[in-house]
Order: C-alpha cells, then sequence, then structure tokens
C-alpha cells in the first residue's frame, strides 16, 4: 500500500430534521452569508428551514449560483464579503453551490488574480486566510460536502477548471436524505452516476495491496447497484434516500483513494464536454468512462477483470471478464437513464476531439490516469470513440 495521510476536518452531521442544528453548528454572532442556486431551495421549503435555524443571525443572501459554478458570478460574492465584512458562509444547495462557495472562501483573501486560483490551480491550505463555510447538502452526487475540491467555470473562456485544498473542507455539512424528495429524476440519475465513477475512478486502475480500499469501493458500487434504479422512482423512501446520500458521500471524501493509484482522466475530459456543450456532469462520464476504459483496456484489464468477478459475479477468463464488465457498466448506466454517446447530445461534434486534446496540449496535461499513459494521442481516441 502506498504512504498516505488522511485528513478529514468535516463534522458530517447525517439525517432527518438535522438543518435545525445549524442553530448550535453556526458560530455564535458570526455575520452569515446564505449563498444557493437558482431558487429550488424555496420551492421545497428548505430556505424556510434554514432561515428558521438562523434566527438571531446577521445573514446576507447570494443567490444564483449556476449549475457549473461561473467564476464570474462567485466574484460577486467576494466583492459582498469584502464589502460588508462577512465572517461565515452557509452553502445550501448542491455540488455546484458548495463548490462555488469553496472558490468564495478561497478568493476572498487571496493575494493576486483569483482566476489563478483555477488557472494555476493553486492549492489552498492556509486556513487563516479562508472565510469559514459549512453546507447544508440538496442533492447527494458530488461528496463535495466532505471533500476539499471544487471546480469552477470561466465562462468567457468555457474554461471549466478543478482546483481545492486543506483549507477548503467545509466546517459542517448538514446531510438530511429527506431533501432529495423534491430532486427531479435527472437529477438523481445523475447523483447515482456521478459517484459511481467517482469509485470507479479510485477504483477501476491496476491490481494493489489495498485490499481494505478496494472491499469498500465495492461495497458502495453494490450499494448504488442495488438502490440507485429505485432511489430514483421512490426518492421518499427514506432507507433509499439515507443509503443514497451516504454512500455519494462516502465515494468521494478521500477514503478510498488513500493509499491507492488514482486515475481521474474521466472526470478530465468530460469537464471539457460540460465546458464546451453544457452536458450534465454526470452524463458526460457516461459518456467518456467506458471508452476510455476500452481504450485502456491493456493496462486495465487485470483490475476490470476483478470489478466484472466481483460486482457483476461474470466467469470466463480475465479478457473475457474485463470485456463484459465495461458491456455491464454501460448497462447499468442505461439502466440508470444516460445516454452514452456524445451524439446523443450534440450534433456538431466533429471537433471535439481535437479541441480537448489542444486544450490539455495547452495546459502541459500530457499524459493523466493512474498510470500517465493518457497522452493526447489516447485523449483523442477515447473523444473519438465517444461520437
Ligand atoms: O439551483 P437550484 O435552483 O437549487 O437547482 C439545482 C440545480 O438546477 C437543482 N437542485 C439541487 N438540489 C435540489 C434541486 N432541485 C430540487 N430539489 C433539490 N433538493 O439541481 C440542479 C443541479 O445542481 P448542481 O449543484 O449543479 O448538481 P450537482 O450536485 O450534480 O453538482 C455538479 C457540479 O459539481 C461538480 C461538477 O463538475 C458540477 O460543476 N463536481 C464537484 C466535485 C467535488 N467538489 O468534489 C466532484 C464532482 O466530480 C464534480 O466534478
Ligand atoms: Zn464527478
Amino acid at each position: 500500500m502506498l504512504n498516505f495521510q488522511y485528513y478529514n476536518p468535516t463534522n458530517y452531521v447525517f439525517g432527518k430534521g438535522q438543518i435545525e442544528q445549524l442553530t448550535k453548528l453556526v458560530p455564535a454572532g458570526a455575520k452569515v452569508m446564505l449563498a444557493y442556486g437558482g431558487g429550488s431551495i424555496f420551492k421545497n421549503g428548505i430556505h424556510q428551514q434554514v432561515t428558521e435555524a438562523l434566527k438571531g443571525f446577521e445573514i446576507v443572501e447570494f443567490s444564483g449560483i449556476e449549475p457549473n459554478p461561473h467564476f464570474e458570478t462567485l466574484m460577486k460574492a467576494v466583492a459582498i464579503i469584502k464589502e460588508q465584512k462577512i465572517d461565515f458562509i452557509l452553502a445550501v444547495g448542491g455540488g455546484s453551490v458548495i463548490d462555488g462557495v469553496k472558490f468564495i472562501s478561497g478568493a476572498v483573501n487571496y493575494e493576486g488574480d483569483p482566476a489563478e486560483i483555477l488557472r494555476k490551480r493553486i492549492l489552498i491550505t492556509d486556513v487563516s486566510k479562508v472565510i469559514p463555510f459549512g453546507t447544508v447538502l440538496t442533492l447527494p452526487a458530488t461528496g463535495s460536502e466532505m471533500n476539499s475540491g471544487a471546480v469552477v467555470t470561466i465562462a468567457e473562456t468555457q474554461e471549466k477548471l478543478a482546483f481545492g485544498g486543506s483549507a477548503l473542507f467545509p466546517k459542517f455539512s448538514i446531510c438530511d436524505p429527506t431533501v432529495i424528495e423534491s430532486l427531479p429524476k435527472r437529477q438523481l440519475q445523475n447523483g447515482v452516476v456521478d459517484a459511481y465513477t467517482h469509485v470507479l475512478e479510485q477504483y477501476l486502475t491496476y491490481v494493489h495491496e489495498g485490499f481494505l480500499q478496494d472491499r469498500i469501493a465495492e461495497g458502495i458500487l453494490h450499494t448504488l447497484i442495488e438502490i440507485g434504479p429505485k432511489v430514483v422512482d421512490n426518492p421518499s423512501d427514506y432507507a433509499l434516500a439515507s443509503n443514497f446520500m451516504w454512500s455519494c458521500t462516502m465515494a468521494l471524501n478521500g477514503l478510498i483513494q488513500k493509499g491507492v493509484p488514482n486515475d481521474w482522466a474521466t472526470h478530465m475530459i468530460g469537464h471539457e464536454l460540460t465546458a464546451m456543450y453544457g452536458i450534465d456532469h454526470a452524463r458526460t462520464l457516461a459518456v467518456v468512462g467506458p471508452n476510455l476504459y476500452r481504450a485502456l483496456f491493456d493496462t486495465k484489464k487485470d483490475k476490470l477483470a476483478q470489478y466484472g468477478r466481483r460486482i457483476f459475479n461474470l466467469n470466463g477468463t480475465d479478457e473475457e471478464v474485463a470485456h463484459e464488465a465495461i458491456e455491464q457498466t454501460v448497462a447499468f448506466f442505461h439502466t440508470m437513464g444516460m445516454q452514452t454517446k456524445l451524439s446523443d447530445y450534440v450534433k456538431d461534434y466533429d471537433h471535439t476531439a481535437t479541441t480537448i486534446a489542444k486544450r490539455f496540449e495547452d495546459r502541459g496535461w500530457l499524459g493523466l490516469g493512474e498510470r500517465q499513459n493518457v497522452t493526447l494521442e489516447k485523449v483523442k481516441e477515447i473523444v473519438e470513440m465517444s461520437y
């Protein structure tokens, strides 16, 4: 097993009715920015629950953080925080709002152009320089509620860029599974497939000595396969909702990635498809992932075989099981309402592979993946296979 440090200071507050804990969790006397998205929290009553729990706190609301949050929008919040001397941020939303708040938190006291945080991937590690924040999760998917990473889009140039750092963990995250009742089917499907792919990015690499990490990863995959299709049809079933929410968090709170190789190339390519065409994050992963496994078959086949045997109970030679495991993955994505070709989403896609390869070249991303063998040529091949 590889050496590692596992640091995760987020106070994870789970369960029905827990939003009322905000009263105790937000630091006493804080001036709070309440940050949220396009208004779903008004329709499902979460805004009311939050403001009731925060009675007595001075609150400044910041609305309109869009899906795949924009740098340009977030910089408006940065200006308000500086002007109004806000000392705590509460993110109420899904991955986009939480990621947006991570950026705001790091940008307020950043010396220099905050776009550098994204373009130069500056690590945000000094807790004395960030604005502390907590979250109320409304959409299980990204794990952002218990990790220190985030993804922000510079709308002007269509750049969707990941950043993070140890100072960007939420102080707390309130995860009440009943919030998923109001989610549209499409977002529930997205959540399952995003979390599933997070596990694959940390699992589907090569055979290694992280036996426990593998078993935990497989446990999350099994759970998502079992509950995913059901929770989409019945989000008010508390057993399904709670296992869904916890699985999504566990898929990307850092635990299963420690001590083992990590891939993440599917995400890096997928982010480009969102930046270029606005396709939902999870749906880009369903398009790219299976083709990446096909294109990297030679180096991934041993782990694919383990995955096929343990997750789908497949039999046969390693080669046969590995191939069939990819097909079973695609079938699961279809069950979860995903389309798995770029042409299902976009008409004019011929230039996509060269555009993405050029962007990666400009950024110096010449070898992604657990073996740095996702070269520019491979990126092109994977994207072309996805057409
Ligand atoms: O904006 P509102 O009106 O709130 O509506 C949102 C939004 O339109 C709606 N929604 C959220 N909770 C709801 C609800 N509607 C009804 N009831 C509720 N309870 O859902 C829509 C999508 O929300 P969004 O936050 O964009 O979705 P998600 O949580 O999937 O986040 C996606 C973003 O997270 C990034 C993605 O790249 C993307 O930008 N990721 C962040 C990661 C991280 N920080 O670790 C890892 C991921 O791989 C991912 O890249
Ligand atoms: Zn993701």
